[in-house]
């Protein structure tokens, strides 16, 4: 847990057997526009991993901006390739029909134009017990065809994981994602993830911004001269999970993930942990039936 070395390099392996940057940039309420600049600027600064969703309606530009950076000598000066860039989409929701989904994953991987889709999650568990199986079936599927090379969930509260490892699927999930961050920690998922080797990506990992000035946090910041941004996603990944900072300005993209010069000390992460006050800064389907 304790390693120094977090950088925007920092790979994790999934159970896929994919590895996948442990520092990603979130482009939820980002606008299309927005994330034809974000993208760009993003790696630049050394980002390789970028999270959509069918929800977020930005896959076309997601993938058209990591292509034309790409194609860009003066931009990709390095020459990465294809294979360097980790994109994530969404399922928008989980149904018993099969072929719906088996289309709808067909449309995520047109709309960005990839060649293949790195991660594919089911976005919530909402839909019911029939509909989260029918669901997975497809992802399984699509990563047997070669659309997704990794398959995961996201807002599965544990009764979820435990159902769908219970079904005996073909294709263990890789990833939960789910939102956590000080103020909401998630403990007893993380549990059931870590029982089932299922890795934790962390949303909202900045907390929404909403908890900046909270004290603890505002002195932790002064003690380890950072930021509480940093302080946030340093935390995170001291935890082993896999941050989405999101931000639309420069600035901030680059700086919220220059996270190596600190490390937060056992007894200050435990006091971060102190924190949890199961904040939900946006949705929590975790509960769904
Ligand atoms: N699976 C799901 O259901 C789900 C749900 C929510 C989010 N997500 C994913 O997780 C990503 C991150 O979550 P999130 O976007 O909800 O929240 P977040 O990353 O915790 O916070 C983003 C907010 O913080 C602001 N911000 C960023 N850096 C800042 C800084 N240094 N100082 C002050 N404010 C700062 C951003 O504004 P500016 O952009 O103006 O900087 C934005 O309003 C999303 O983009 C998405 O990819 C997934």
């Amino acid at each position: 847990m304790s390693s120094n070395t977090f950088s925007l390099a920092s790979k994790v392996k999934l159970p896929s057997g994919h590895t996948i940057p442990q520092l990603q940039l979130g482009l939820y309420m980002m606008s299309g526009r927005e994330v034809l600049s974000s993208i760009p600027q993003a790696l630049s600064a050394g980002y390789r991993g970028f999270d959509s969703a069918q929800m977020y309606h930005n896959e076309c530009e997601a993938g058209q901006a990591i292509r034309d950076w790409l194609s860009s000598p003066s931009s990709n000066t390095t020459g990465l390739k294809r294979e360097d860039v980790f994109y994530t989409s969404k399922l928008a929701s989980c149904s018993t029909n099969y072929q719906v989904v088996r289309r709808s994953i067909k449309s995520s991987l047109e709309a960005c134009g990839l060649g293949y889709i790195d991660l594919f999650l089911l976005h919530s568990p909402y839909g019911g017990r029939e509909a989260r199986l029918a669901s997975w079936r497809a992802v399984e599927d699509a990563i047997e065809e070669g659309e997704v090379r990794s398959g995961g969930v996201s807002n599965f509260g544990s009764r979820h994981i435990d159902e769908l490892m219970g079904s005996n699927p073909r294709i263990k999930p890789s990833v939960n994602q789910i939102e956590v961050h000080p103020f909401n920690t998630q403990e007893g998922i993380r549990e059931t993830c870590k029982k089932h080797g299922i890795v934790v990506e962390a949303y909202g990992p900045l907390a929404r911004a909403m908890r900046m000035n909270d004290p603890t946090i505002l002195a932790l910041a002064k003690k380890y001269e950072c930021t509480p941004a940093q302080l946030m996603v340093r935390w995170s990944l001291q935890h082993g999970l896999i941050p989405l900072p999101k931000s639309v300005k420069k600035a901030r993209l680059i700086d919220n993930v220059k996270v190596a010069h600190f490390e937060i000390s056992a007894e200050d992460v435990a006091k971060m942990d102190g924190l949890d006050e199961h904040l939900v800064t946006d949705w929590d389907p975790t509960d769904a039936p």
